[in-house]
């Protein structure tokens, strides 16, 4: 883009000082920020009035879940139908790994933490061997899309490919870099980071499917003849990917949507709960969960919102498409943001200072017509790192992993 175009699309959002420094910087410089500016959304800018209330959400009401003792009577024939798919080439998986893990405090992508404890065991390569142990059934891989962010992006492919994929065949591996959203001010003003780089960070986890198909991936999906996506996150190293008898379920029941959850461990736990929001499938997070909520019954005295989501989802990727295009609801998120001073030095604030945005999956849920809540057994399919000690936290993950036999 040329500085004239840049000035020109700036000025519309009333964002003119992010050009403000443009003569004192670099040839290279110049060109970073005019191609931020090109690839920037800043229609976003727009919310920041809204403020970080949450969305008006509709009237929720409980969503039956396949429970597990459903799911072991049926098991073979979902699990073989799950094998046919995935030997036809019909499933895909999407790590969704564009965070900044800024809870865990390690400097580089959260794939890269090793966790081991006498040897190096990275939560890379647990996910990978999770889903080698797919590989081994079938006979046949799966399509690993990964995404990153520009934050990540550099370091996530330079770890994998010296780590060799930790055995996964490079040729089914593709990385797609996701979409940036920028980072404001209050008053929707975006900051900048230094004199030549807007502040900005990735558009929030349900902005993986608009980055794939920004990105041209979506080709190799249809070139493949890839039917169904699974996207998971980097951090449950416990995670089941492309698991068989997920996918049989989800495909038998006609389900646009299938998503793995965990029966809680408390009423108070913090996870979304799945649920009907206006009677389509939604996600409650734990924060939105009034009391009310949480104490419901279901008809047999359990309680009524017992299911949290594990950020384990198969898409129906004809179903994606028919979505991408509409408007995604967008979450204003009050953060810590690095800013240029007055002084010309980048500050990295103590306290928030402004807005991030950002769009959720579970935004996608709701926008399609039916889910399949598939329960799994949390100490086999559970074990979240976001933090580096206490609850979900590299301690505890270490543990579950014992448990499951896993040599650390
Ligand atoms: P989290 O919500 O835990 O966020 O992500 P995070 O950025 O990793 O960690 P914190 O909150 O800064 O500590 C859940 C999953 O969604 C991915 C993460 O990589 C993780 O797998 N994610 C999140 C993205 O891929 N992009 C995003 O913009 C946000």
């Amino acid at each position: 883009m040329k500085y004239e175009e840049a000035l020109k699309k700036v000025t519309e959002y009333g964002q003119e000082h992010v050009l403000q420094f443009f003569a004192e910087l670099s040839g290279d410089e110049k060109e970073t920020l005019l191609g931020q500016i090109e690839q920037t959304d800043f229609s976003v800018l727009a919310k920041a009035s809204q403020g970080d209330k949450e969305h008006n959400r509709g009237v929720i009401t409980p969503i039956p879940a396949m429970k597990l003792s459903e799911i072991e009577g049926k098991k073979e024939l979902y699990t073989e139908k799950g094998i046919e798919m995935i030997r036809a080439g019909k499933v895909g998986a999407v790590l969704l790994a564009g965070g900044m893990g800024t809870r865990l405090g390690s400097d580089n992508p959260k794939g890269m933490y090793n966790i081991g404890l006498t040897k190096e065991v990275y939560i890379f390569e647990r996910i990978i061997r999770n889903l080698l142990d797919v590989v081994e059934l079938t006979g046949c891989y799966v399509h690993l899309f990964i995404m990153t962010s520009e934050k990540n992006h550099e370091k996530t492919v330079a770890f994998l490919k010296e780590k060799k994929f930790f055995g996964y065949d490079e040729n089914y591996v593709t990385f797609f870099l996701q979409d940036m959203a920028p980072a404001s001010d209050y008053s929707g003003k975006v900051y900048m980071e230094t004199k030549g780089l807007m502040s900005a960070s990735p558009n929030g986890n349900g902005g993986w499917f608009s980055s794939m198909k920004r990105g041209g991936v979506l080709d190799i999906v249809h070139k493949a003849g890839i039917e169904w996506l699974n996207i998971f996150a980097v951090d449950n190293v416990l995670q089941r990917i492309a698991d068989p008898c997920f996918v049989g379920a989800t495909a038998i029941n006609n389900c646009a949507v299938g998503a793995k959850v965990i029966r809680k461990a408390a009423p108070d736990e913090k996870v979304g709960v799945m649920c009907l929001e206006d009677g389509r499938p939604s996600i409650v997070e734990y924060y939105e969960l009034t009391e009310e909520l949480m104490n419901a019954k279901d008809a047999s005295g359990e309680p009524a919102y017992n299911y949290g989501v594990i950020l384990n989802y198969l898409f129906r990727v004809n179903d994606l498409e028919e979505i991408v295009s509409k408007e995604m609801p967008l979450h204003i998120v009050e953060k810590k943001i690095p800013y240029l001073s007055e002084a010309g030095e980048t500050v990295k604030p103590e306290t928030p200072n402004g807005y991030k945005y950002e769009s959720l999956v579970l935004d996608m849920i709701h926008m399609l017509d039916s889910c399949l809540v598939f329960e799994v057994v949390r100490e086999k399919e559970f074990a979240p790192i976001k933090n580096a000690t206490g609850v979900d936290s590299v301690e505890s993950a270490r543990e579950l992993l014992k448990l499951n036999g896993v040599e650390l």
